[in-house]
């Protein structure tokens, strides 16, 4: 068969990878637990349900204008008023199928063959391969001190004149944590000196924790906003556990805006028209979902770090946000796809390795989860790694009696 460079040079997306392995697993019987997932498992808001029902039930259900249905756009506008404190109008934004494809549209908005984006480490699977599916190359920027945020120098060490995009996501995935407001403001002001889009990946923006809430970029940019290269990417996806109907958006100068609708009517058209009635009634609906949300997740962070302390050999940071930590399996493996296998074969529990996010020796670790997801995983972890855990250990009715050798 006889498949293009680029169909060649793309990886498949791992974690998507991993679900179906799961699912596969799950159907054979199999007792697996999935700390791997990307998706929150609370209810859909039901405002989300009815508003989507009601368009189904006309039977009419047609093709949308290729940036988004006006009543979304409204809503969007609404929100990035009441989230970001910034008046936008329907020029300015994009609604697309998933955060994924406004990313996808700009990169391909923005990208001339070979220019380069850069973006931290560890970083979301899937910018390396959008990157390059959009004819570009990727640049990721580990910190020197090992630390899971580099400096706005050592970024800039790495610009090049090729240089045509930065990507930051905060919180981030996988490590959960949140970019100081030093670090955004210096990273504007960076970015509107050299002239250098600045990406500004706020999907998971709404899920912080401890009382604290993310910085706002809006709030250091200088330049007229019709002049400005920030984008701001969000959706529906995470804060609403609304990963299945696949409405996210983008908000950046109208210029930009229309080549990217430009790109979305020749490529998918708009976005599903229930999702976007879906993503509609969530926006403008009761918002207590992503407060409830919120909790859950900060309940079960504090799960998993406690679980986790009790491991002689891990190093974690307790995420600022999100619903993943990346602790540091080191002590015990170093090729974290080595140790995410052996996870799976051992004791069936789903984990993503670090380098997948170009961070060895780390495992991504989700809490979207139960409770009991996390505690029984995370006790069949130890129990896989840690000599000081009890020698038995139950897979269902399964009984395994570890012997070190
Ligand atoms: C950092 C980041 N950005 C974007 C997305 C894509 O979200 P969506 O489901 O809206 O396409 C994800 C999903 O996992 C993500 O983790």
């Amino acid at each position: 068969m006889s498949l293009s460079q680029l169909a060649r040079s793309i990886k498949e997306s791992v974690t998507l990878k991993l679900n179906e392995t799961a699912a596969l697993l799950r159907e054979k019987g199999e007792p697996v637990i999935h700390l791997g997932g990307g998706e929150p498992k609370t209810k859909v808001p039901i405002d989300a349900v009815i508003n989507c029902t009601s368009l189904l039930n006309t039977g009419e259900i047609r093709y949308t204008p290729p940036d988004g249905i006006p009543s979304l756009k409204k809503a969007i506008i609404r929100y990035t008023e009441e989230h970001y404190k910034k008046v936008v109008s329907a020029h300015n934004l994009i609604a697309s199928g998933g955060a994924k494809q406004a990313l996808m549209v700009l990169l391909h908005a923005i990208l001339d063959p070979k220019e380069e984006v850069i973006f931290p480490a560890p970083y979301w699977v899937s910018y390396p391969e959008m990157v390059k599916l959009a004819g570009g190359v990727p640049v990721p920027v580990t910190a020197e001190d090992g630390s899971f945020c580099p400096t706005v120098k050592e970024i800039a060490d790495v610009v090049s004149s090729y240089t045509k995009a930065i990507i930051i996501n905060s919180p981030n995935n996988p490590s959960g944590v949140m970019y100081s407001k030093d670090f955004i403001q210096e990273m504007v002001e960076f970015c509107e000196k050299k002239s250098i889009y600045l990406i500004m990946d706020d999907i998971y923006n709404r899920l912080v924790f401890n009382g604290k809430t993310a910085p706002i970029c809006y709030d250091f940019v200088k330049a007229p906003f019709e002049q400005s290269k920030l984008i701001v990417i969000n959706g529906v996806s995470k804060m609403y556990a609304m990963t299945g109907f696949r409405i996210g958006w983008a908000i950046a100068n109208e210029e930009l805006i229309a080549a990217m609708a430009t790109i979305q009517s020749q490529q998918t058209s708009g976005p599903s028209a229930p999702s976007q009635w879906a993503a509609v009634g969530a926006l403008n609906g009761v918002q207590s979902a992503i407060d409830s949300l919120r909790l859950t997740l900060e309940n079960n962070r504090t799960v998993m770090m406690d679980r986790l302390k009790a491991f002689d050999g891990v190093k974690v940071h307790a995420p600022d946000g999100t619903f993943y930590c990346f602790p540091d399996f080191s002590a015990y493996i170093k090729d974290s796809q080595k140790l995410s296998k052996l996870l799976l074969d051992e004791v069936r529990v789903v984990t993503v390795p670090g380098k997948e996010f170009g961070f060895e020796g780390h495992l991504r670790l989700s809490y979207c989860g139960t409770v009991r997801d996390i505690t029984e995983g995370l006790d069949r972890i130890k129990w896989a790694l840690d000599p000081n855990s009890p020698n038995e250990l139950y897979l269902g009715d399964r009984k395994l009696v570890r012997e070190w050798v």
